[in-house]
């Protein structure tokens, strides 16, 4: 299968096999957020935004949005979700707007689709160059340094009398700046089961190298991968949730 052809091909899973994620959560610790660091502005970009979960929420908290994805099928499923947004097909790690944005957001480890560290490192610039003054650009990251090869995480769920079985891993082979996300997708029906696997190669980075990366262009504050609860992080968890103040 080619790299992102799960968002291509099986855009139409996409919704099912992030079902176990809390959206509301998440986006309403990202607007809290945004609130403490940011500017008061309103006008929000989602990087990577697939079909649109977050954005549904930042438009009902009163956010004018605008998405942008590389994949149209995603784009289009997101369209529908959120007619008031606007969107764009375009490549994070090379995008210009005409209007400036007060928050960017890049969730669900996206950021780590930039291929490679110089494209990472045009994603970050081109994000600094799209915010207002103390514009905030907030992801959430893996340390490569931290990443279990054995631990995957799964969850499975119905749909229209098919039971769909997902399950999700990193895999670092211990050096370099490449790492891979390993997914896996089962649909079974009375009779029959199909698997489909897939790999997506991605830019494998630590903390402290995210920070030298985004020092030049931001405050970098970082926390812990808690949507409940604001905590600084603990030097030691490999998820964490980057806070960037544009300077
Ligand atoms: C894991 S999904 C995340 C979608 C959404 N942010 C969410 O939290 O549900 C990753 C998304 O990144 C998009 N993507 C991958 N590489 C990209 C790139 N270079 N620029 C923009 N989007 C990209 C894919 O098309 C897909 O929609």
């Amino acid at each position: 299968m080619s790299p992102n052809a799960l968002y291509t091909d099986l855009s139409g899973y996409y919704d099912l096999m992030c079902a176990d994620i809390d959206y509301q959560a998440q986006s309403t610790s990202v607007s809290r957020l945004h609130k403490l660091f940011g500017n008061d502005g309103k006008r929000h970009l989602d990087l990577a935004c697939g079909t649109g979960p977050h954005l549904r929420r930042f438009i009902d908290f009163g956010y004018s949005c605008h998405g942008l994805d590389i994949n149209q099928p995603m784009l289009d499923r997101a369209l529908q979700r959120c007619p008031e947004a606007q969107f764009a097909q375009l490549d994070m790690c090379n995008f210009r707007f005409e209007q400036s944005f007060d928050l960017i957001t890049c969730f669900l480890y996206s950021i780590h689709y930039s291929n490679g560290l110089d494209a990472l490192r045009s994603c970050i610039q081109s994000a600094h160059s799209a915010l207002s003054a103390n514009g905030v650009f907030c992801f959430n990251a893996v340390d490569k340094t931290k990443i279990d090869n054995t631990r995957f995480v799964g969850h499975s769920t119905t749909h229209e009398d098919n039971t769909f079985v997902f399950r999700s891993g990193w895999h670092y082979e211990g050096s370099g700046d490449r790492q891979s996300l390993k997914l896996s997708i089962q649909k079974l029906t009375d009779d029959t089961s199909q698997l489909w696997h897939d790999e997506h190669a991605m830019v494998a980075l630590s903390f402290a190298d995210f920070s030298r990366l985004l020092a030049p262009y931001f405050d970098v504050h970082i926390f812990e991968h808690d949507y409940e609860r604001i905590l600084p992080w603990d030097g030691t968890s490999g998820n964490a949730l980057f806070v960037c103040v544009k300077t």
